[in-house]
């Protein structure tokens, strides 16, 4: 089915189209839009992934490539196991089976610090700002335990004191180009919920890393601050950096990523360019769930209520299922789609005013 639909490298003509962007679809343009297919530079690759809790098996993904320099979104409805997935890869929890690859460099029972160290970072879908620490100490705290520091260079006062200026002059810099400099004073915890966000994401930056993992950069943050975070993530990439994102807006997805992963049901169910896995049958399903029973409907019709379909007349919210997905509302279950309105994902309650 939609395997044929190329899209073409749509801008590749306009000069104002970043170098960044025209690499990654360059470097991705001969990928075939299949679950597990390979990618000409890998910077992570999984196999047999596997996460069970109790009788429900939340992660199931045989094999994944991450391309290098791109920016991935991973996409697919509450409880398909997207955050579970990214606890695995980044050590914040493990995996009954499985193995992965980073860099080239087994990650598979490397804990959480470690694999910061090694250049991958995550952000988390509620963030996770020390609330009673400053904006500049909560920085300073992402820049320990970074990549090439070592303990006994640690032991000579003279290193570590130009060790901690640095950390420090980086945190500055890293404060005004996402400008939270103003707060930089200010406890973590009086930012607003999308301040806390770009916060996350300067912090996480601290590590000089290599890839970047966002669960929901922009969950519960407000328009204005949408705009400002989007154009970070997209900077990441003209930086050489890969990042991977979880997101459920799909306007938000098909803007910013050169190549989609859908997971369903803890498995990877589709993968392709933006509008290639929007229009393609398994991922309509995955979002529709039981509201698409496969023969009332022409694709055609489902896929004009699918997340970023053309001829959205509705509100986003009434014709986006993915938009409509909450897990904090409605705790995660196997049904595949809720039922809600759409709402901006609470984070931690209250969205950024
Ligand atoms: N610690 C846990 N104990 C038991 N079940 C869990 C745990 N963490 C996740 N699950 C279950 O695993 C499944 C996958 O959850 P996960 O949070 O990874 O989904 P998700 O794709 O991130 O969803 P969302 O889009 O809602 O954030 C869900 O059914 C969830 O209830
Ligand atoms: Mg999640």
């Amino acid at each position: 089915m939609a395997d044929d639909v190329t899209v073409p490298p749509a801008a590749a003509s306009e000069a104002s189209v970043a170098p960044g962007v025209l690499r990654a679809r360059e470097a991705l343009k001969d990928v075939p839009h299949e679950p597990g297919a390979a990618k000409p530079d890998p910077i992570l690759v999984a196999d047999s992934v596997v996460r069970r809790f109790g009788g429900l098996t939340a992660v199931s993904v045989d094999h994944i490539e991450i391309q290098r320099g791109a920016i991935t979104a991973l996409i697919g409805p509450n409880g398909a196991g997207k955050t579970t997935f990214f606890n695995l890869l980044t050590g914040f929890d493990r995996p009954d089976e499985g193995e992965w690859k980073f860099n080239g460099s087994p990650l598979a029972g490397v804990p959480a610090h470690k694999v910061a160290k090694k250049g991958m970072v995550r952000t988390f879908q509620l963030t996770k700002a020390l609330s009673r620490l400053s904006v500049i100490d909560n920085m300073r705290l992402g820049g320990t335990g970074q990549k090439g520091e070592s303990f006994w260079r640690s032991l000579v006062p003279g290193l570590w004191k130009k060790q901690e200026q640095e950390i420090t002059e980086r945190a500055d810099d890293l404060l005004k180009r996402f400008k939270l400099d103003a707060k930089r004073a200010d406890f973590a915890g009086s930012l607003s919920g999308g301040q806390r966000k770009l916060l996350e994401m300067a912090r996480a930056l601290m590590v000089q890393p290599d890839m970047v993992m966002l669960d929901e950069p922009m969950a519960g943050v407000n328009p204005a601050l949408t705009q400002s975070l989007l154009g970070h993530v997209k900077s990441l990439r003209e930086d050489g950096m890969t990042v991977l994102f979880v997101e459920h807006d799909m306007d938000m997805v098909r803007d910013i990523s050169d190549w989609v992963i859908v997971m369903g049901q803890g498995k990877v169910i589709a993968e392709g360019t933006p509008d290639t896995v929007m229009a393609d049958p398994r991922v309509i399903d995955a979002y529709l769930g039981s509201h698409h029973d496969g023969t009332e409907h022409d694709s055609a019709e489902v896929a004009a209520e699918v997340p970023g379909a053309s001829s959205v007349d509705e509100p986003a919210a009434a014709s986006s299922p993915a938009a409509s997905a909450s897990p904090a509302a409605a705790p995660a279950t196997e049904k595949a789609v809720s039922d809600k309105p759409a709402s901006d994902k609470p984070e931690g309650g209250k969205a950024d005013e």
